[in-house]
């Protein structure tokens, strides 16, 4: 019986609202072994939005051959224009890592993108076949086109809190190419815990140094990994620093095909549930969104991780 449930308690200190950055239908999707349907992808992110949710990672703009689960994005994207022509519109970022994804977005209208840089030279080199200087100055031209045409761009940093290859990320590390993404002209960071590594203190510690290097906390978001079953006390410990913007993935689908030790993403359900409790706002409906992410576990054939989604969807 979970009706009025969880019991909303406020707990001091924390945002009034936070604003949920949806990935499922990137970072989630780009990391299923089944390449999904572009029409099942479409319907999803319309199930996203009919939820509540108004930032919706939509796909990548990438070489197809390193991520041929997100190749369709060119069909895909023109299914989502009503979404944001409506009148609430919606936010449907697009991940772009050079010229040509740009390209590539532009064609299309898109208005917000992502790049993504990594905090280490190990997953630089994995992930885009550069090290990570050589991927900013690919980003830089990219970055100073989408603002001169008044996009909105995100720079997600990976490996903030750790690496399979290398352990343990200096945190002067993370601050130096988190520092460069802004300098570029990034609107927003996004701080991805690529592999589930980080522990709360970590968090408020690298958040802190972010703050005393001149990244203000408006500017941050956290993207946290589930894989140690700590992505949901970081983001409470990220909430408690000031953060409002908070990257999960529904029914906590996802990973990185590029850094085997990542699992899915915080989950969406398990994110509300939690920010219902506390009181914090968040316009998502979770009734809605668990019935979207046991749809899509359906099409997937497997259930969803997320321990929301379960409890809630558990038929008695
Ligand atoms: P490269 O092989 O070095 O590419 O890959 P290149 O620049 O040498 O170009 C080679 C060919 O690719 C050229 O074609 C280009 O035109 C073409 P050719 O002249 O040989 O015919 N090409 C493209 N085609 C289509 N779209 C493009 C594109 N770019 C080049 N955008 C590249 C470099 C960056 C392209 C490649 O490494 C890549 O696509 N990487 C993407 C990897 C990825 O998407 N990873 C997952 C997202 S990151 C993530 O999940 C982490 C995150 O969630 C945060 C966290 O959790 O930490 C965000
Ligand atoms: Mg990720």
């Amino acid at each position: 019986m979970t009706e009025g449930l969880p019991m909303a308690v406020a707990s001091q200190g924390l945002p009034p609202r936070v604003r949920i950055h949806e990935v499922g239908a990137r970072d989630g999707l780009q990391n299923e072994k089944a390449v999904v349907p572009t029409e099942v992808k479409a319907e999803f992110i319309h199930r996203l939005a009919g939820a509540g949710l108004t930032t919706i990672e939509a796909t990548s703009f990438v070489h197809p051959k390193w991520v041929p689960q997100l190749a369709d994005a060119e069909q895909l994207f023109p299914m989502l224009d009503d979404l944001r022509g409506s009148g609430a519109p919606v936010a449907l970022p697009v991940l772009v890592p050079n010229a040509r994804g740009l390209d590539r977005a532009l064609a299309l209208g898109a208005r917000d993108i992502a790049v993504f840089a990594s905090a280490t030279e190990s997953f630089a080199k994995a992930n885009l076949n550069r090290t990570v200087d050589e991927s900013l100055a690919m980003f830089a031209p990219v970055v100073a086109r989408a603002r001169e045409d008044k996009m909105r761009v995100r720079g997600y940093l990976s490996m903030c809190f750790g690496d399979p290859w290398e352990g343990p990320v200096p945190v002067h590390q993370v601050v130096r190419v988190a520092k460069a993404l802004m300098d570029l002209g990034c609107d927003e960071l996004s701080l991805g815990d690529t592999i589930g590594v980080a522990t709360p203190g970590h968090v408020q510690t690298l958040l802190a140094e972010l703050n005393e290097e001149g990244v203000p906390t408006n500017a941050i978001g956290v993207h946290f990994h589930d894989t140690y079953g700590q992505a949901l006390a970081n983001t409470f410990a990220a909430l408690q620093h000031g953060v409002t913007t908070v990257d999960a993935s529904a029914g906590g689908l996802g990973g990185c095909p590029y850094a085997k030790s990542a699992t899915g993403n915080l989950a969406t359900e398990d994110l509300v549930w939690m920010l219902n409790g506390l009181g914090v706002e968040t316009g998502v409906d979770l009734g809605l969104l668990t019935a979207t992410s046991v749809w899509l576990a359906e099409r997937l054939g497997r259930p969803s991780p997320s321990r929301t989604v379960r409890a809630l969807s558990h038929k008695e």
